[in-house]
């Protein structure tokens, strides 16, 4: 890889994941060198792996001699790297962005995430100080916050109850990298996204998690009773007291408990690289950054976008006291089950301040798009396309 004037090398984790791989692409389209640190699965080895996603994203065969896809894992004092190959990233790296980590929020699960998400940014750290890396960026979330209401700083604010592992565990991880990169003087840019949903204009997207799975969670029960009704008499229907009209509208009753305040921050993905992006090259001294939406959107909102987009109807909010006085039915249990873990991003009634990053990103005539119906429907769109990721290539939807 020679290097051209101007042109940075980036060290990138976590570049087989959502994330890493939208900014990765960002990157290489304006003529960076990018170390990919990435693990090989199954069948399949790291540069594999990434070069798959090249090609879902359309990049070109030319561009990829600029990368070099470094096969290795966090949680290994050395990254799983070899000698050789730890001290080329040392003499290379210029800037790194720390996207990898464990999402899940099952405290079953609470050894591997510290692991990833503690322990393994510890170790990339020890690199970095190593190196001759002088600026260190790392994707957190707007959900460190924690288990509060109202306004969330956009600042370091230490944070005592969280709703899961993995928001405990992106925080510790914040005061982690504060704490080192202060110590080292490395510049600490420390980017705080909400929930990322696909693009704004095409509704690609590698994960449907989070907003789609509440959504696909009722397409299923749509296609299941619609089946019932349309080939087995609807006996199933019936006695749910779900049925089809004329037009083809189902009506599906199902109750969602909610507040009618509360909701759920979204930002497009196309939108989130954008910001960051701005915010890497316009505020190089680092610092905290919200990359977030300013406007949440109402849950009956998302309910209205979900009937009007798939034909449905019947779907409504219902207070907890509702649910005392007639309990749940069965499609309701399920949904509940099923959405449980996101229960406190749908119901969500913090606010994130974000006037440092609207400051910089304005100077670009940078805004997130509001998510109403179109936007909605885009995304759908999409997932429906590619059947909720079913018909994309496994090894680039799983990480
Ligand atoms: N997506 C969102 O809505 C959202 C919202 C807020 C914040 N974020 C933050 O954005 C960042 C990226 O999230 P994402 O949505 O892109 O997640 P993702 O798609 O699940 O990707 C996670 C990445 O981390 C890698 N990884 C996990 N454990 C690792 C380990 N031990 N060693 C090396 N690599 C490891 C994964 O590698 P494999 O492919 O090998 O598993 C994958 O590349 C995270 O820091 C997350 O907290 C995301």
């Amino acid at each position: 890889m020679k290097q051209q004037q101007g042109k940075r090398t980036f060290l990138i984790t976590g570049g087989t994941g959502f994330i890493g791989s939208h900014i990765a692409v960002r990157l290489l389209s304006q003529g960076h060198f990018l170390l990919i640190l990435a693990r090989s699965q199954k069948q399949l080895s790291a540069t594999e792996r990434f070069f798959r996603l090249l090609d879902w994203f359309g990049v070109e065969k030319h561009q990829r001699s600029r990368i070099q896809v470094l096969e290795g894992q966090l949680d290994h004092p050395t990254l799983g790297l070899n000698a050789g190959e730890y001290i080329s990233v040392l003499d290379r790296v210029d800037e790194t962005i720390h996207c990898a980590s464990d999402t899940s929020f099952s405290v079953l699960k609470r050894e591997e995430v510290e692991k990833t998400n503690v322990e393994g940014l510890k170790n990339l750290l020890d690199l970095v100080v190593r190196s001759r890396c002088r600026s260190f960026h790392l994707i957190s979330t707007a959900y460190v916050a924690g288990a509060v209401n109202g306004l969330c700083k956009e600042d370091y604010v230490p944070t005592e109850t969280f709703h899961n592992v993995y928001e405990e565990t992106k925080a510790r991880g914040e005061q982690i990298a504060m704490a080192r990169c202060l110590e080292k003087g490395i510049k600490l840019g420390v980017y705080r996204p909400s929930i990322v949903c696909g693009d704004a204009n095409t509704g690609r997207t590698l994960r449907f998690n989070a907003l789609y799975y509440p959504v696909r969670t009722m397409h299923f029960f749509q296609k299941i009773y619609t089946r019932d009704i349309l080939e087995q008499g609807g006996s199933k229907a019936r006695s749910m007291g779900i049925h089809l009209d004329q037009a083809g509208t189902l009506h599906l009753p199902v109750r969602i408990e909610s507040s009618e305040s509360g909701g759920i921050n979204l930002i497009p993905v196309n939108h989130f690289v954008e910001s960051f992006i701005s915010l890497l090259e316009d505020a190089p001294e680092g610092g905290v950054f919200h990359i977030v939406n300013p406007r949440n959107t109402e849950i009956s909102h998302l309910i209205d976008y979900t009937q009007r987009f798939f034909r449905l109807e019947g779907i409504r909010i219902a207070a907890s006291e509702e649910f005392r006085i007639t309990s749940r039915n069965a499609l309701e249990v399920l949904f509940e089950n099923h959405v449980r873990a996101y229960s406190p991003y749908m119901k969500d009634t913090r606010v994130f301040e974000n006037h440092r990053t609207e400051n910089i990103l304005s100077q670009r005539n940078i805004v997130c798009p509001e998510f109403n119906y179109d936007l909605f429907a885009t995304c759908m769109q999409y997932a429906l396309d590619v059947d909720w990721g079913r018909l994309l290539e496994p090894e680039i939807t799983s990480s």
